[in-house]
């Protein structure tokens, strides 16, 4: 018996599936099909995979020529797949020609004609329309954003804004977009608003884009009243638009698997969470020289605040803050203590003292440890009594991280909602009653 495997997404089924399929498995007696988990989807680079695992398994079914279906969730899989299976014969479309000749060493490869003139990609723009993105602010983090939102497809970045012109031009040639100083001008210009400014002025930010029945995604933190988040979203709500805060920790592969380990009873229950996130800034810094809004807590507390907010919820019984000030009276170091009827918490941040920033769940059965950079979370462990128990984890963190909230946001804006649960609304609006708390007792 010739035993035949090939792999893929096969998102959106579509004739060049079909036909792949039908001649694979005319090479041989049996087809194995491997089909791609998103989690695996997204550590290649390919975002905006529509189907879920299910349909793109029942999908293959259909066609009747898949005598097995395998999941593939890592790279290195294909090699280990061919060994276990006993394969004659794999194949894929001739996109990848070459990619697999390293596998001539132990089955035969076969690249066949790609079915000209269909893809998933083509189908996936086709049934979104592009949203084009503009951008409000043109400090780092927008300039993060430029490439990382290049390689989420269905977004396309149109202009920006900032009502320094000059600022505005010099970015705008920088990215290849248009400039715009007229904030009316702008909104009218695009779908979707990225708003990158200093902090207080999201709030005028997001509400004129609101108003503008345009969708809205913001850097954290994203307001700082718990009553401008609540207004805002209640705004959203009733236009029908999405409104999305962007903590990248929150929607990164890693520290999803993390919450759902945390979660699934393996550490018992969560009694402490500490998280440490300290970045030494130099004096003349934005961060350290806004004497209203700047500071350690309002620029790192929105990454420590997270996973307590997740883990421990939003019913604290009492919130502490400590802080040691500068000469202009910023916090260089903030210590947040949280109560809870079962846990505490504490969230360390730090912009003038150094300290290891590290992420520790401590649970009834054992505790998760993830040492800086935790908010790009790419490994961690679980420790239990006995020392040689020890489960380690590792997942793939792309570039700065910002391409896993835009795909997000750009899936909720297609209408799965159900994305909605790596941050929910009420979550920001928690972060936010935590920024008033903080600076309402820094006298600011
Ligand atoms: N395939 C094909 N002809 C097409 C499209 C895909 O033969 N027109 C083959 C691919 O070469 C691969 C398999 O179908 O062997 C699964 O491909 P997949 O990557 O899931 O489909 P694409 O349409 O190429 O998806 P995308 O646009 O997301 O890359």
């Amino acid at each position: 018996m010739t035993k035949v495997i090939t792999y893929g997404t096969f998102d959106l089924f579509h004739e060049g599936h079909y036909r792949l399929l039908k001649r694979a498995k005319a090479l041989g007696d049996y087809l194995i099909v491997g089909v791609t988990t998103e989690a695996y989807d997204k550590t290649r680079g390919k975002l905006n995979v529509v189907d879920s695992l299910v349909t793109r398994i029942e999908n293959i079914k259909k066609t009747g020529f898949a005598d097995e279906i395998i999941i593939e969730e890592t790279e290195g899989q294909k090699f280990n797949d061919i060994k276990r299976l006993g394969i004659d014969i794999f194949t894929v479309g001739s996109d990848w020609t070459g990619c697999f000749d390293y596998l001539k060493d132990y089955c035969k490869v076969v690249y066949l004609e790609r079915t000209k003139n269909i893809s998933s990609t083509m189908l996936r723009e086709q049934n979104s329309h592009i949203q084009r993105v503009g951008i409000i602010g043109t400090g780092r983090i927008a300039a993060r954003f430029m490439p990382e939102a290049k390689l989420v497809s269905g977004i396309s970045a149109q202009g920006v804004y900032n009502p320094h012109r000059d600022s505005a031009a010099r970015f705008a040639e920088r990215w290849e977009i248009e400039a715009y100083g007229d904030l009316e001008e702008f909104f009218e210009t695009v779908d979707v608003v990225y708003v990158a400014s200093p902090h207080e002025t999201h709030y005028g930010y997001i509400k004129g884009a609101l108003a503008h029945g345009k969708h809205v995604l913001c850097e954290k933190p994203m307001v700082l009243e718990r009553a401008q988040a609540e207004e805002l979203f209640r705004c959203a709500k009733e236009r029908g638009l999405i409104l999305f805060e962007g903590i990248k920790t929150a929607y990164c592969p890693g520290f999803q698997k993390l919450l759902g380990i945390a979660c699934s009873g393996s550490i018992g229950s969560i009694r402490n969470v500490e998280a440490c996130f300290t970045k030494l800034e130099a004096p003349d810094t934005r961060e350290l020289t806004d004497r209203r809004y700047g500071g350690s807590f309002t620029e790192l507390g929105s990454y420590c605040m997270l996973p307590i907010l997740k883990l421990l919820g939003r019913d604290y019984e009492e919130i502490r803050f400590e802080s040691l000030k500068g000469e202009n009276g910023l916090d260089l170091f903030t210590k947040v203590s949280l109560k809870y009827p079962n846990g505490v918490a504490t969230a360390t941040c730090g912009l003038g003292v150094k300290s290891e920033g590290r992420l520790l769940i401590a649970g009834t059965k054992g505790y998760i440890v993830a040492e800086a950079p935790w908010w790009k979370t790419t490994y961690f462990e679980v420790h239990h009594e006995n020392p040689g128990d020890v489960q380690k984890y590792s997942e793939i963190f792309l570039g700065d991280g910002l391409r896993y909230e835009i795909s997000d946001f750009l899936s909720m804006i297609n209408g799965a909602e159900k994305h909605n649960f790596k941050l929910t609304r009420g979550e920001s609006v928690a972060l936010a009653g935590m920024m008033e708390g903080f600076l309402r007792q820094a006298g600011r």
